[in-house]
């Protein structure tokens, strides 16, 4: 794989000419994904499901089509992918949908982004869970002595594949077998792990596994879920409509089974067909030298910080990490380290606490921090660029 030449196929960097680090954000998205999305608004613009005509039928098959691809993508079956709007929506719709009766407990880590945290802790503000969370040692790595929280009580263990915060992956094959073992059901955030590595849904066996397509080359306001189907028979409705029932009577409704029965109302078919796209685009590109490219970009982002006196770098070093890192600059806080590496190189980063602010404070980062995050098209010369202002600007600290 060769970064230089995959450049060219994203629109973006040659129009704006940016070093684009902030693809945990959100990712550049290739001609061929764009492409796909418009060709859906140009040559079909009709729904799927539902009507008859040609234009419905062909809507119909490219759906089922791109459904089966993506699901191909992450080791899945076409009627174990739910879609959804986002990663958010997916977590929420397990975490809300799950039955709490004979297992109120809810196990997660202070590393989860807010859309994980968040519907736990609303289903705890109402009475129906108790939340427990596994211990973070300062490096960012999970205390697997804590993985004795998750017991018999435990309805569902819920966490990161790979943190947004730190780039560093959980020990899940640890992670799955206690769940299991204690008989708990296991939701994974695959939010930045998708897009980044291999993950194989049945290798990994969790029972869930929900990610968002605009991390991973594909277009915003489409994501996934998925699922085994005895996990998807163990959840009740979420959001109700169009197309998720077999029968309605005003006294009684039938519902479909998974996947329909999640998909309420008319789909996002432009962001269906243009994440099968994507995935695509990332399996021509090859995962496994995607995760080599990125390992490579992630040891020289760590040594260009290391290299500024008095920085400090979040989480193991040592550590396996996607092309991740959040870092601060001492004497600079991290917006205008942040704002000034835009003004003087055009170099787009993320600062703040990244929509997770316990990790942040668990990490030691509670003010904040500046991430750089890159993707398959980041170049070694971008690093240098990066490096050498990110020298100037910590003069100024
Ligand atoms: N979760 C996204 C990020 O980390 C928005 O930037």
């Amino acid at each position: 794989m060769d970064a230089n030449k995959l450049r060219a196929d994203f629109p973006v960097l040659q129009s704006s000419r940016a070093i684009y680090f902030d693809s945990a954000c959100t990712s550049l998205k290739p001609r061929a994904v764009i492409d796909a999305e418009a060709a859906y608004y140009s040559e079909l613009s009709a729904c799927a499901g539902r009507s008859h005509h040609a234009l419905a039928k062909r809507t119909d098959e490219k759906f089922a089509a791109s459904r089966e691809r993506i699901a191909k993508f992450v080791g899945a079956k076409p009627d174990e992918l739910v879609f959804t709007k986002n990663t958010s929506e997916g977590l929420n719709l397990v975490i809300r949908s799950l039955n709490y009766s004979s297992r109120k407990k809810v196990v997660a880590t202070p590393l989860e982004h807010h859309s994980l945290l968040l519907p736990i802790m609303e289903q705890k503000r109402r009475g129906i869970v108790n939340m427990e969370m596994l211990r973070v040692l300062p490096d960012g790595t999970i205390d697997e002595a804590s993985l004795s929280a998750i017991d018999r009580s435990t309805a569902l263990v819920a966490i990161h594949h790979t943190t947004n915060t730190t780039g560093m992956r959980a020990p899940l094959e640890k992670i799955v077998k206690a769940a299991h073992d204690a008989g708990a059901m296991v939701l994974i955030d695959g939010a930045q792990g998708v897009p980044h590595s291999r993950v194989d849904f049945r290798k990994l066996g969790a029972d869930f596994l929900a990610f968002s397509g605009h991390k991973m080359c594909g277009p915003t306001g489409i994501g996934c879920l998925v699922g085994k189907k005895e996990a998807f028979e163990k959840l009740d409705t979420f959001i109700v409509g169009g197309e998720t029932v077999e029968t309605v009577s005003l006294n009684e409704v039938k519902w479909k089974a998974a996947p329909k029965r999640f998909e309420a109302g008319i789909q996002n078919y432009a962001g269906a067909i243009g994440l099968a796209a994507a995935c695509d685009y990332l399996a021509k590109a090859g995962m496994e030298n995607i995760e080599k490219h990125e390992r490579e970009m992630a040891g020289k982002l760590i040594s260009a910080i290391q290299s500024i006196p008095n920085s400090t770098i979040y989480g193991s070093t040592s550590a396996p990490r996607c092309a991740l890192v959040s870092f601060n600059l001492k004497g600079v806080p991290p917006h205008q380290a942040a704002l000034m590496a835009d003004s003087l190189s055009k170099i787009a980063l993320r600062s703040g606490v990244f929509c997770a602010e316990p990790g942040a404070n668990a990490l030691g980062f509670g003010k904040g921090a500046v991430r750089a995050s890159l993707y398959l098209y980041n170049t070694e010369e971008e690093v240098r660029t990066f490096a050498e202002t990110m020298q100037k600007i910590a003069k100024i600290g």
